[in-house]
């Protein structure tokens, strides 16, 4: 296949800004980006890069604009895309009053796959090219996701939850069914494509010790797949966890004790943790996701990011969509900002768009194929706009630099941002004019 030329500003990370603070991001600000068969083969200065661009390259002229890598949603659930900003309650009672009921329409195909359609178009409308993401109990909400990622070629992780007590009855599966569907699913979508797996019970409280256990030997069966759950979110979950799980010593360990920590293991949020439950998910390498418009809306709390820095736990961030109210990871970052500053920190903009890209491809230990530029990458990038609104083109113009750019793109960004979004370096998504 010929050659693709990308021309404009270019950024990407090539190690955590935290620890290589000199060294972790690589800007161009006339850059080139050069792809072949969908995947990165060069990126740089254009005047150093001119001469390697063959003749017949199809070229595209984005001077003026900031083309990335695509972001990364840790977390995000698509059956709630129809009860996103869903009014008055915390968790518990949110899941009662508004989750159950409508994750309840996913028993039927169709009406599944409609909804994972809107929400994967509203992915990529956001810049978002790899997210995990929640389905519903019935597998056939599963194969709607993964049929839809499919026809896209999309890199994405999803699973069928979980779930055997404490939800109505019509979304409770057993033990036995859970795994033998999770193992069929597994079987049938994992590695196909660019997609993977997640097992998925939902939290302890919807999963009796039998069920984690059952989920436990999928892990142990497939050594390969993720898992994907929630962990210490609300104040009254973690009183009802104590309860329910008598033999635990706390809510980490019910996991614990099932075999469900580790490096492909993530946890949503994780802000009630105790320093024994860090030091725990830093020494198996577990996974947090964090979820801050989701934080903030359910009124969960604040997640600790230098805490967990200190500690060693790994994370990124998430939407959590539909406790979550926006689908744009730029909404995202702003508001984990937000609760940074609540605490008393500044998260540098480079962290956030770190965490955004290359720092969710490492959580999501797919850092070898996505995250950013570097050579045999695969080419799921965006670009961004950033005379998109008066107000934006105007305060960008009294930037000093990329740096106080990123900081404006994120606080004042959203959807209106995202200019293209692409996929194996061909144009899925558009913005009309
Ligand atoms: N805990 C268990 N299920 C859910 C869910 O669907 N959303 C959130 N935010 N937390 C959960
Ligand atoms: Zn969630």
């Amino acid at each position: 296949m010929t050659v693709q030329a990308f021309r404009g500003s270019i950024l990407h990370y090539l190690d955590d800004p935290t620890t290589h603070p000199d060294s972790a991001r690589e800007y161009f600000d006339d850059g080139i980006l050069l792809l072949k068969n969908g995947k990165v083969l060069a990126v740089g200065d254009y005047q150093n890069l001119v001469e390697r661009i063959p003749a017949d390259a199809i070229r595209k002229d984005y001077s003026g604009k900031l083309i990335m890598p695509g972001f990364v949603d840790m977390h995000t659930h698509y059956p709630q895309t129809e009860i996103i900003a869903a009014y008055g309650k915390q968790l518990l009672d949110w899941l009662n009053n508004y989750t159950f009921p409508t994750e309840s329409k996913f028993y039927h195909y169709d009406y599944a796959k409609t909804v994972a359609e809107i929400f994967i178009e509203e992915l990529l409308k956001n810049g978002t090219t790899t997210a995990m993401v929640f389905t519903t109990v019935h597998p056939q909400s599963t194969h709607a996701f993964f049929d839809t990622a499919w026809e896209q070629d999309l890199r994405m992780i999803a699973g069928k939850v979980m779930m055997d007590r404490n939800a109505p009855d019509y979304l409770l599966d057993t033990p036995e069914s859970s795994y033998e569907e999770s193992a069929r699913l597994i079987e049938e979508w994992h590695g196909k494509g660019r997609l993977s797996y997640a097992v998925t019970p939902r939290f302890a409280p919807t999963s009796s010790p039998m069920q984690l256990h059952y989920a436990g030997r999928l892990l142990a069966e497939y050594p390969d797949v993720y898992l994907q759950s929630h962990l210490a979110e609300n104040k009254d979950e973690l009183a009802w966890v104590a309860s329910l799980f008598p033999d635990a010593h706390d809510y980490l360990n019910a996991y614990e004790q099932a075999g469900l920590l580790g490096p492909k293991s993530i946890y949503a949020h994780g802000i009630h943790l105790s320093d024994s439950a860090c030091q725990r998910l830093a020494q198996s390498g577990s996974v947090l996701a964090h979820c801050p418009t989701s934080n903030l809306f359910l009124g969960s709390g604040l997640f600790q990011m230098s805490r967990m820095t200190d500690h060693g736990v790994r994370f990124a961030l998430g939407t959590d969509i539909g406790g979550g109210t926006s689908f744009s990871m730029l909404r995202t970052m702003a508001e984990a900002y937000k609760v940074q500053q609540l605490q008393g920190h500044s998260l540098h903009p480079d962290n956030a768009f770190y965490h955004a890209t290359l720092g969710g491809a490492k959580a999501l230990s797919l850092d070898h194929c996505i995250g950013n530029f570097l050579p045999g990458k695969e080419a799921d990038f965006i670009v961004l706009d950033p005379s998109t609104t008066p107000l934006m083109h105007f305060r960008i113009e009294h930037c000093q630099d990329i740096t106080e750019k990123l900081f404006v793109f994120a606080t004042l960004g959203d959807d209106r941002l995202i200019l293209a979004t692409y996929i194996l370096g061909h144009l899925l998504y558009h913005k009309e004019h």
